[in-house]
């Protein structure tokens, strides 16, 4: 069978974790996607970089923004990162050269998700962005395929691995905060710029992304009220323990008609005092989880790593498999022309 090719903007944590995967399940990969995936072309920011894979193989291409117009490109995987910039122009074109699109960047799709949908909709090729919530965790086609059916009146959850990491090893040792960052940047968790993960941006993209897909809304990122962990000291997490709470950065967003009749979307990121008998008191390390309770299917708690190269390899992978088979489905849990509809009366 043909393979599918494939062209890798990024080789950082993900590009590199994406290289291993494909390379060590190739004949998995092709059994189980009907055909192989093959990387042909690569490309980042700087070409001379010691890096953990050997690049060798493939194609080495300047400029990123141009690989969807490669003839020989099937699929533009973009791990590069940024809401804008050379992330964004590599979206845009690969899909308006007709080719289908993987990506891992929140960032873009909470701020231009409904753009790049409308976009892949119009030249008919499939945009995925699995990797983008909640790492290896396949929340994304849980809620809008497994779960479908359901309506939902609140989804939350752990949506950070590297806070959740500060703050369970902070609780665990004692350790400070600004060590226990640099650790989980060390482990290839944090973000380019570790604010977005401690100031709660990166939370906040990723449940705007989650709550679009849970409640079949446009995604409404600047609704999302944040707040970071910053401001948690170690002495925090010490007084939450003798009360019988653990601190977690919890990002929810619920429908709620707030006395007025009028039902809106309340979004919310923020560090939660936490039971010690609810679920999300026992996630620990860069592990995410997220809880949906949906009018039918009950409680869902999907958990599992939310950050690091594996993990996130794993559901990059898993989206070029779904492409193979030709099964690539709508970016979104309902119409795109239904979501610009929404927007257009927000
Ligand atoms: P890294 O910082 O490790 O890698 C980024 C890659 O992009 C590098 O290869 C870098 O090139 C390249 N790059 C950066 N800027 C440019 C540019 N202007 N032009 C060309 N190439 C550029 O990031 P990650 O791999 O950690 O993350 C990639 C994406 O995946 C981000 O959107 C991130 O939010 C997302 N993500 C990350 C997860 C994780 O656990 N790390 C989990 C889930 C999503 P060079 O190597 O030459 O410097
Ligand atoms: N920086 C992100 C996190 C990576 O720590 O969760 C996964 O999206």
């Amino acid at each position: 069978a043909e393979p599918l090719r494939i062209a890798l903007a990024g080789l950082g944590t993900v590009g590199a974790g994406v290289i291993r995967l494909v390379e060590a399940n190739a004949a998995l990969i092709a059994r189980r996607a009907g055909r192989p995936i093959q990387i042909v072309a690569i490309s980042a920011r700087d070409r001379s970089k010691r890096r953990s894979v050997d690049i060798t193989p493939y194609t080495w291409e300047d400029d990123m923004v141009i690989l969807g117009e490669r003839p020989d490109v099937d699929v533009v995987v973009e791990l590069v990162g940024g809401s804008d910039g050379s992330a964004l122009a590599c979206a845009r074109t690969t899909i308006e050269a007709g080719k289908a699109l993987v990506t891992a960047n929140k960032a873009m799709i909470a701020h231009h998700g409904l753009e790049l949908a409308s976009k892949a909709e119009v030249a008919k090729v499939p945009l995925k962005f699995e990797a983008a919530v909640a790492g290896g965790i396949p929340v994304i086609k849980g809620l809008r395929e497994g779960a479908a059916a359901n309506e939902f009146e609140r989804v939350y959850g752990i949506l950070n691995g590297t806070c959740n990491y500060i703050l369970s090893t902070m609780e665990d040792t004692g350790r400070d905060f600004a060590d226990v960052l640099a650790e989980a940047q060390a482990k290839g968790y944090a973000e380019a710029d570790p604010a977005f993960d401690i100031e709660g941006t990166d939370a906040a993209h990723k449940l705007s992304i989650l709550a679009a897909i849970a409640f079949g809304t446009a995604v409404d990122f600047r609704s999302v009220e944040t707040t970071g962990i910053t401001r948690i000291l170690a002495a925090d997490i010490a007084q939450a323990r003798t009360l019988g709470y653990v601190i977690r950065l919890i990002g929810m967003s619920e429908t709620d008609t707030n006395g007025d009749g009028v039902e809106r979307l309340f979004q919310r990121v923020q560090p939660h005092l936490v039971p010690f008998d609810h679920p999300l008191a026992h996630v620990d390390g860069a592990t995410n989880a997220v809880v949906a309770e949906g009018n039918f299917s009950g409680r869902l708690l999907f958990q599992g790593a939310g950050a690091g190269d594996g993990p996130t390899a794993s559901a990059v992978v898993a989206d070029l498999i779904d492409i193979a088979r030709g099964e690539a489905g709508p970016a979104f849990s309902v119409p795109v022309e239904e979501l610009v509809k929404m927007e257009a009366a927000h």
